[in-house]
């Protein structure tokens, strides 16, 4: 019994001690604060789309889960969504595929048509960098000249947030989870042929075009993707602005 008392009484200091610890307190803090940041994504894409002032724009979503969040909240003239299913049962979408497979059939003709271009394309799919260097790759081959590739999770607010394992709930950051989708967005920040940034809101939107300058390539060295760095120069390698500061480059 004195055995089973000591047992216990070291679980509960543990777990005291994983609760008051100062980097534990510091990602709950964080995911707080970014939790409450405005405006939402859907703001900002409904921004992208009407600023193309056209009289029918056409929007792509790589990662629906539940169309409310966000999906339906968009204006745009023809909207399409792609997921397979993993994270919402009903998966109300147009195609029940992955984003690979998608673009091999949009290219392929089997799926729209070859020519089909996007004004805006939302990448919010699989939070995995290689997978989202790949959804970038494909979806910059399928947008409108002046059209925006759009990213979201690509400003983790710690190194919990950006955690390869998904399913880790008893990380800092809980349920909250971001991915390695900053990578894919860094690899692309240094692309000297394309503009980008990333507004402060939102857990990180990421905005990519080939024509509108959205300010300069990141010039931080950062080759092996270390998350210290990216902390050190967050600004810079992203090129974290705000939503108004987004709206004096994009009218
Ligand atoms: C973070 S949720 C999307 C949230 C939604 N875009 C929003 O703004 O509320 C990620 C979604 O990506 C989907 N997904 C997972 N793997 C995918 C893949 N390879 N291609 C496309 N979507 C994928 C999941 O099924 C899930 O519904």
């Amino acid at each position: 019994m004195g055995n089973f008392y000591k047992k216990s009484r070291l679980k509960f200091e543990c777990i005291k001690r994983v609760l008051s610890d100062t980097y534990h307190l510091d990602a709950v803090n964080k995911s707080e604060i970014e939790a409450q940041k405005k405006p939402l994504r859907s703001d900002i894409l409904n921004y992208l789309l009407t600023s193309l002032a056209k009289n029918e724009t056409t929007y792509l979503e790589i990662g629906v889960r539940n169309p409310a969040h966000n999906f339906s909240k968009i204006n745009a003239g023809k909207k399409y969504s792609v997921d397979p299913g993993v994270e919402f049962r009903e998966n109300p979408v147009d195609f029940k595929l992955t984003s690979d497979e998608f673009f091999e059939m949009l290219r392929a003709g089997k799926v729209l048509t070859r020519d089909t271009r996007f004004d805006v394309v939302f990448i919010d799919g699989l939070h995995f960098a290689d997978q989202v260097e790949r959804d970038i790759h494909n979806s910059l081959e399928f947008i409108n000249d002046n059209g925006f590739v759009v990213l979201h999770d690509c400003n983790p607010p710690t190194e919990a947030h950006a955690r390869e394992a998904y399913g880790y709930r008893a990380s800092p950051a809980l349920d909250y989870w971001s991915g390695t989708t900053w990578k894919g967005f860094f690899k692309y920040r240094q692309n000297k042929s394309l503009y980008s940034c990333c507004i402060d809101t939102d857990w990180g939107v990421g905005i990519i075009s080939k024509t509108v300058n959205l300010g300069e390539v990141s010039t931080v060295n950062n080759p092996f993707f270390e998350y210290w760095i990216l902390e050190k120069f967050r600004k810079e390698s992203l090129n974290l602005i705000s939503f108004d500061e987004l709206k004096k480059k994009v009218q």
